[in-house]
């Protein structure tokens, strides 16, 4: 039997909330949902809950790229919005072979209009309290519908690969993130960062100023045959060099959180020694 002072301690302990992380780009094509499906797999096989919400709601992949058909998609969520809870919303999801479940987009572009600033921010709340990561795979650029999936997230994935184009509008994707108040969360990746190219990937972070970019190679054999069989690469190629860096990324995002956790559940040294002076 549990004592009243062990359960008003459960009553107080707050829940912890999950770390939201949102992929996006400023160019079409770069690989948002590669990343996506990836990362989320790969940090599932660290043991944590994960869930992917597929933010690009008009023509969202993510389920073909993890080969899964989806009975629900948000669409039946926001239909169920007035009555949702942990419960509710857990029998929306797909559930993939690896453990991550995915929030699937509508099934028809023309219902992504019914994802508002305030029923997502109500489903993202109610994931985040129930996963330790909730990955976002968004539309291109920053859209009405992208800006609430990058307002919220603790982490932004900024994805760019080595071409002009691309450079040039991540560069100006980047600079409205900072107009937001919003350029400390994001992190770039330079994709397909060994690919032939006038520009080479060391030359991306003096143009992009950010100097702890993460690199993926380029291995278009592996990561194409893998969004078509529908078989995220980290599965069934851990050991080519695309899934090994993906392996990578998780660790360091990982291992960020438990830093940034572990700095705000423990007290300060100094605290700790106030304390004890006190007691004696
Ligand atoms: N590291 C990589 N090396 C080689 N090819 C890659 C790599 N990452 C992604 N690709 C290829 O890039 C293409 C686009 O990938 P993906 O669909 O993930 O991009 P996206 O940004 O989600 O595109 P969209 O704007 O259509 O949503 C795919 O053909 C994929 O195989
Ligand atoms: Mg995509």
């Amino acid at each position: 039997m549990t004592s009243k002072v062990e359960e008003q301690n459960e009553i107080k302990k707050p829940k912890r909330r999950g770390e939201m992380i949102t992929i996006c780009s400023a160019k079409g094509g770069v690989g948002r949902t590669v990343m996506t499906v990836n990362l989320a797999v790969a940090l599932c096989k660290k043991n944590m809950k994960i869930a992917i919400l597929d933010g690009d709601y008009m023509f969202g992949d993510v389920g073909l790229a993890m080969d899964l058909q989806s009975a629900f998609t948000i669409k039946n969520v926001i239909e169920d919005i007035d009555d949702l809870d942990e419960v509710t919303l857990a029998s929306y999801f797909s559930k993939h072979e690896s453990g991550v479940r995915v929030l699937a987009a509508p099934d028809r572009p023309e219902y992504s209009e019914l994802v508002t600033k305030d029923n997502i921010q109500q489903i993202l709340d109610l994931m985040l309290e129930a996963f330790d990561y909730v990955i976002v795979d968004t539309n291109v650029g920053l859209h009405d519908q992208t800006l609430p999936l990058v307002e919220k997230a603790d982490q932004i994935l900024m994805l760019t690969n080595l071409e002009m184009a691309t450079l040039k509008n991540t560069k100006l994707m980047l600079e409205t993130l900072e107009t937001l108040d919003l350029r400390e969360k994001v992190n770039t990746i330079i994709n397909r960062s060994t690919m032939e190219s006038v520009i080479s990937a060391s030359d991306v972070p003096d143009i992009l100023g950010d100097y702890e970019p993460h690199y993926i190679p380029n291995d278009f054999q592996v990561a194409s045959q893998s969004l078509n069989i529908g078989i995220p690469f980290v599965v069934n190629q851990g050991k080519t060099e695309l899934a090994k860096s993906i392996f990578k990324m998780a660790e360091q995002l990982t291992s960020r959180r438990e830093i940034k956790v572990y700095g705000t559940e423990q007290p300060s040294f100094l605290s700790k020694i106030f304390q004890r002076s006190k007691r004696s």
